[in-house]
């Protein structure tokens, strides 16, 4: 075995993570890297550098859990699901609406649900779980303070309606907190809630193995209701939906087939397409 294979091994036994699911090319050159700059000469070097010095195994963490977010990535993609996905998926619905961001790092992602949503949901009326393998940007997500990169898509209309400003960044408003659960999990190890009418996973599905991946696209398909949809993210494209119960209504929308008495699956209607294509002035 070389010694990257034992430091996945030795990773795996100390932190839960699996870099055997992650792509191997780019995990290995930013660990090299990182490895590189405590001048370990080797990986099994580097591992017991971290096992007696916190501070390197967090720098490790950082390097393995990549961070970056803000509030309605891919802007488009979030008028397409407030314009299309969400009237169709709220249409004759009752109960509370169930949510969950996957890998929502510091929560810029459920927080723009919940600002999606309490625009069309009365308060009470949905639930947003927002999970993440790393505990320090959950911590950052529970706070909620953000800067400007993080609301580089928000206008000052909506910096004002849906923020405090605060001497160190933009504090959310307690509505927009108040239906969000923020938990630690990890997509590759712990098992999954089920009943959601609505999972967002964006940008994490591109780091791992093809292996990994499908087995996730069998895990959000079983954890969602039919119905239900899967928002993924802007690279993050499924190229056989079917295999997985799951039919695409959009460009990065997938839809749970809906199994009829007769054991077959049915494709629920379409929603209209979107009058949104275009760039568009956002909505406050
Ligand atoms: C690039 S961020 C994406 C954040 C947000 N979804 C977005 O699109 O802006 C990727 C997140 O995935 C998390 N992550 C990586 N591996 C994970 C795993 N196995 N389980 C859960 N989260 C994971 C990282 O900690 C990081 O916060």
């Amino acid at each position: 075995m070389d010694d990257y294979e034992r430091f996945k091994r030795n990773i795996l036994a100390r932190t839960g993570i699996d870099l055997f699911m992650y792509k191997e090319e780019q995990m290995k050159r930013r660990l090299t890297s990182l490895k590189n700059k405590y001048q370990a000469a080797t990986f099994d070097e580097f591992f017991r550098m971290m096992e007696s010095d916190p501070e390197i195994m967090k720098a490790c963490l950082d390097r393995m859990t990549i961070n970056v977010s803000e509030f309605f990535r891919n802007r488009q993609r979030w008028h397409v699901l407030e314009d299309d996905i969400l009237p169709a998926l709220l249409s004759g619905r009752s109960g509370r609406f169930k949510v969950w961001s996957a890998a929502c790092s510091s929560g810029e992602e459920a927080y723009s649900l919940a600002i999606v949503l309490s625009r069309h949901l009365p308060a009470g009326g949905y639930d947003i779980l927002a999970t993440d393998l790393d505990e320090k940007v959950l911590a950052a997500a529970e706070r909620g303070v953000y800067g400007e990169t993080s609301l580089k898509e928000l206008t000052e209309a909506e910096r004002s309606r849906y923020f405090y400003k605060e001497a160190d960044g933009f504090r959310i408003k307690p509505e927009y907190r108040a239906p969000i659960r923020f938990k630690k999990h990890n997509l590759l190890a712990d098992p999954f809630e089920s009943g959601f009418d609505l999972i967002v996973c964006r940008n994490v599905l591109i780091y791992f193995t093809d292996e990994a991946k499908a087995a996730l696209y069998h895990k959000f398909s079983n954890a969602l209701r039919p119905g239900g949809v899967l928002f993924v993210g802007s690279t993050e494209q499924i190229f056989n939906p079917g295999e997985y119960g799951l039919e695409s209504i959009a460009t990065f929308f997938y839809r749970k087939a809906v199994t009829t008495g007769d054991g077959h699956a049915s494709v629920p209607d379409r929603p209209a397409r979107s009058s949104s294509s275009g760039q568009r002035v956002p909505t406050v």
